[in-house]
């Protein structure tokens, strides 16, 4: 392995090391199948699938993407062709491109988490991001990841049917993510995704609406990455999961923020809008600011300390 190769090397669990920190966040690239025609993606260090779910959703009404200073509301409502249509059209074609799959997936109901989850095992996918925190599907309201007890009694019950790791997706919409985190950890989750969009609202007020066809809808971008990284250093502080950060990075200095603050690797999603080969992109700088500091991902992941690891709440 070269110097650079190992500088980016990234150990997430036994069994599973991504070539680098890069991964895209779910739902902002596809399977990765369009970002190939732009770049290599199979450079990257792991590619998110949108989520998936066990039956086709056909999502929320229009609009449903408001872009505003600082980032950009989303309320898809989860759109997606089924589990069954995504493994034989989708994924059998994102696999041949290299980079691990992590497979996003999702439901409604208790039942419907474990038949996706069920469904999915065998496929090719390196790991499983278990989307608890949709706030576009039945308005938040689902108790998965605001609920400790309920989290915790939905990944034990997924984690006893899936052979493949699972990274819980948490949403910073709650007043202690610690809280919902080691409940997932007591669940036997293998690894933590944080975080999912901030809900938000953006009005028209000449016509007295809402600027999104249901009202409000997830915020993501560059304005929600302190949130980020407050929740991911947070978190850090009472689990040893491996953390998946993602929330508003745009640049290799962001991904350094990150790691430092305790994320194992970092996704990019927003930015991709922008910019296909964001990533791509990010991922040449941050090999140049490593060599300079002399350091690797695995040396650098959750460095930081606050005075008196003030922090925890
Ligand atoms: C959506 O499909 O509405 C967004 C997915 C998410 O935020 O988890």
């Amino acid at each position: 392995m070269s110097p650079a190769e190992s500088r980016l090397e990234c150990p997430l669990l036994p069994g599973l090391t991504l070539r680098n920190p890069l991964m895209t966040a779910s739902g902002t690239y596809g399977a990765g199948l369009e970002g190939d025609q732009f770049g290599d993606v199979a450079r990257l260090g792991a590619l998110v699938t949108k989520t998936v779910t066990p039956h086709p959703r056909a999502g929320n009404p229009p609009p449903r993407i408001h872009e505003t200073s600082g980032g950009m509301l989303n309320s898809i409502g989860l759109e997606n062709p089924g589990v069954d249509a995504f493994l034989e059209n989708d994924l059998a074609r994102a696999l041949e491109l290299g980079p691990p799959i992590f497979l996003n997936v999702a439901g409604e109901s208790h039942e419907e988490f474990a038949s996706v989850v069920e469904r999915v095992q065998g496929s090719g996918a390196a790991a499983l991001e278990v989307n608890l925190s949709c706030p576009n599907v039945q308005g938040g309201a689902l108790p998965f990841a605001t609920d400790a007890k309920a989290c915790e009694k939905l990944i034990a019950d997924l984690v006893g049917i899936s052979e493949l790791p699972l990274f819980v997706k948490l949403t910073p919409n709650v007043t202690r993510i610690t809280e919902i985190a080691q409940a997932a950890e007591a669940g036997g989750a293998q690894g933590l995704t944080l975080i999912n969009t901030l809900l938000g609202l953006a009005v028209d007020w000449r016509r007295r609406e809402a600027r999104i066809g249901l009202g409000m809808a997830g915020y993501s971008g560059p304005a929600i990455k302190p949130v980020a990284l407050r929740c991911i250093y947070q978190v850090r502080l009472v689990t040893q999961l491996p953390i998946l950060g993602v929330g508003g990075v745009s640049s290799a200095e962001d991904v350094l923020e990150f790691l430092v603050a305790g994320a194992s690797a970092v996704q990019m999603g927003t930015a991709s809008f922008r910019n296909p080969l964001a990533a791509l992109q990010v991922l040449e700088d941050l090999e140049d600011l490593l060599r300079e500091d002399g350091s690797t991902v695995r040396g650098i992941t959750g460095t930081m300390r606050l005075p008196g690891q003030a922090g925890t709440m």
